[in-house]
């Protein structure tokens, strides 16, 4: 059986909070006289989207979505499931995706396609962390927290089967 165990603080949530400040502004000030929709990919994005949201001067609404992706967890088919679809009219809307993690990219780059083909204005990528060195397809968020190293991060949104995405703070998974 194995038993985990969590790393040390990676990064705070002080860290986070200013991190957030500094990304809603330049959203504010990138989409300056412009109205967007941030769409929150659930449920990883849930505390990240509640920090960006406050930070952002804009008129803007919220939505959220669920998404799977298939195969397993070390070998992704690279095939994603929606389970929640958004609610809002997306045609001619200024849309930007919040995620708490890019790793191999798919489920961004199939989101990014998705939400085109629903007839969006535009579509950017917002991501607490970018994992570059997992990436399997040519994608790259517009606006990104933290870059991490390739290994299991869990905290701040961030799961290990489905717990731990109540701690304040980012930190890796430890195995033994
Ligand atoms: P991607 O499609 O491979 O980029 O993976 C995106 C999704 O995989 C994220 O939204 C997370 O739910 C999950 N994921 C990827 N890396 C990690 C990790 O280090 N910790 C927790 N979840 C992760
Ligand atoms: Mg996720």
């Amino acid at each position: 059986m194995t038993k985990e165990a969590i790393g040390t603080v990676l990064i705070t949530e002080e860290q986070i909070r200013e991190k957030a400040a500094e990304i809603g502004k330049q959203i504010s000030e990138d989409y300056a006289g412009k109205e967007i929709i941030l769409v929150g990919i659930l449920r990883g994005a849930v505390p990240w989207m509640a920090e960006i949201m406050k930070r952002i001067t804009l008129d803007m609404t919220i939505d959220f979505m669920a998404v799977s992706s298939y195969g397993a967890a070390t070998k992704s088919s690279g095939v994603v499931k929606i389970n929640k679809d958004l609610e809002t009219d997306i045609e001619g809307k200024d849309l930007i995706i919040v995620e708490d993690i890019v790793d191999s990219g798919v489920t961004l780059n199939y989101l990014e396609g998705y939400l085109k083909s629903r007839g969006a204005a535009s579509v950017k990528l917002c991501s607490l962390l970018d994992k570059p060195e997992g990436r399997r397809v040519d994608i790259k968020a517009d606006y990104v927290g933290f870059t991490v190293d390739d290994r299991f991060i869990v905290g701040y949104g961030l799961d290990y089967a489905q717990k731990y995405r109540n701690l304040p703070y980012i930190t890796w998974l430890e195995s033994e």
